[in-house]
């Protein structure tokens, strides 16, 4: 048999404006690629590390996190996500997360591709978002009134992705701390012409309790929702933002998460509930143990989605960028990226 062939691969850098003409108006499509991951992650079909969180004495606020990652089956890709969370940025009128994604080759590792990630990630977040409100109320009856708890880009790619996906509400609440963002945000909702009554709510309790899909999209540190009552009504909670809820909360209701070794790091919630309980009891399983049936999510209580965020979709994502934009002849590579190639020069 003759050696396969290697040869070192062009580099392509991909925009944000290809990533976006990529990915618009396909929330569907990436929806099912989402849940395909989660399969395939479940299966043991990647390799996904823990996260790394570079933090600086200087800036307690902001944050550098790098997401490597690894995803066999048909995606078969390598790579990493880097990317920031500066969230003084909003002030300055920029948005607080920018990220880049680097794919590498499966055969040589040569990374082949860098890609505005900031889009990526949000998309990859609200696919997962949509996926788990369609999932975890599949056994009850189908919520009419959602509510977003912190409403920047996140919330934002959340509600598109629940209207694309078939989502349709009587009532959106929206609760920001900070009423431009809350106003800012229901103009967004106007202007794209979403369907239902806009409440904007002055405290969270009030948004919870009139919401029975509840998201939360904060950039909150730590609990800042406590009062186990306000969830009496059982709804559906997208803990997308991982650090608002008391642990009491997180002990009272069923909890999904993506990953459990991810998601019981950082003080999150999660990993605040196993501090408190000192034991994982809590934990009821990940989004794919309830889509391939192995757990069932009762009805008599507040389920808790919460989602870590894995690196293996941002690659899924991002081969779907890099092969939609291959497809359409827009590749754009960098000539000699890769120089001094022969061994001996
Ligand atoms: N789990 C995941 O996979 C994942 C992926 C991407 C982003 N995120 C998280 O989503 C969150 C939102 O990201 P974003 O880009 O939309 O941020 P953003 O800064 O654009 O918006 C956050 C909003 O939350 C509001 N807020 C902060 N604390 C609040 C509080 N206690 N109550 C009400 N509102 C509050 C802010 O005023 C702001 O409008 C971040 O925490 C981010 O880390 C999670």
């Amino acid at each position: 048999m003759s050696a396969p062939q290697v040869g070192v691969p062009p580099f392509a850098v991909i925009s944000g404006a290809q990533v976006q003409r990529a990915l618009r108006g396909r929330e569907k499509q990436i929806v099912g690629l989402v849940e395909a991951t989660y399969r395939l992650h479940g299966a043991g079909e990647s390799v996904n590390p823990p996260s790394y969180f570079l933090r600086f004495p200087d800036r307690p606020s902001a944050r550098i996190i790098a997401l490597p990652a690894s995803i066999g089956g048909p995606i078969r890709v390598d790579g990493m996500k880097w990317i920031s969370s500066f969230p003084d940025n909003v002030a300055a009128g920029i948005p607080r997360a920018s990220a880049v994604l680097i794919l590498n080759d499966h055969d040589t590792g040569y990374p082949f591709a860098c890609l505005e990630s900031s889009i990526i990630s949000a998309t990859r977040t609200a696919a997962s978002a949509a996926l788990g409100a369609d999932m975890l109320t599949r056994g009850r009856a189908r919520p009419t009134r959602v509510g977003f708890i912190g409403t920047g880009l996140i919330a934002r790619y959340i509600h598109t992705f629940l209207a694309a996906t078939g989502w349709s509400f009587d009532e959106i609440g929206v609760h920001d701390m900070s009423a431009a963002s809350a106003a800012g945000f229901r103009g967004h909702l106007e202007q794209s012409g979403a369907a239902g009554r806009i409440m904007v709510h002055d405290s969270a309790e009030e948004l919870i309790r009139s919401s029975d899909l509840v998201v939360f999209a904060t950039v909150a540190g730590r609990p800042h929702v406590g009062d186990v009552s306000w969830f009496d009504h059982n709804p559906v909670v997208l803990h997308v933002s991982l650090r608002d809820l008391a642990p009491e909360i997180v002990l009272a209701s069923t909890n999904i998460v993506d990953d459990v070794e991810h998601c019981l790091k950082a003080d999150t919630s999660p990993h605040l509930a196993e501090q408190l309980a000192g034991n994982r009891d809590f934990l009821h399983g990940t989004l794919d143990d309830v889509m391939a049936g192995r757990v069932t999510v009762p009805t008599g209580r507040p389920v808790v989605f919460s989602p870590f965020g894995l690196g293996v979709l941002d690659l899924a994502v991002g081969k779907y960028v890099y092969d939609e934009v291959t497809r359409c002849g827009e590749l754009q590579v960098i000539d000699h990226f890769f120089h001094d190639l022969r061994r001996y020069g």
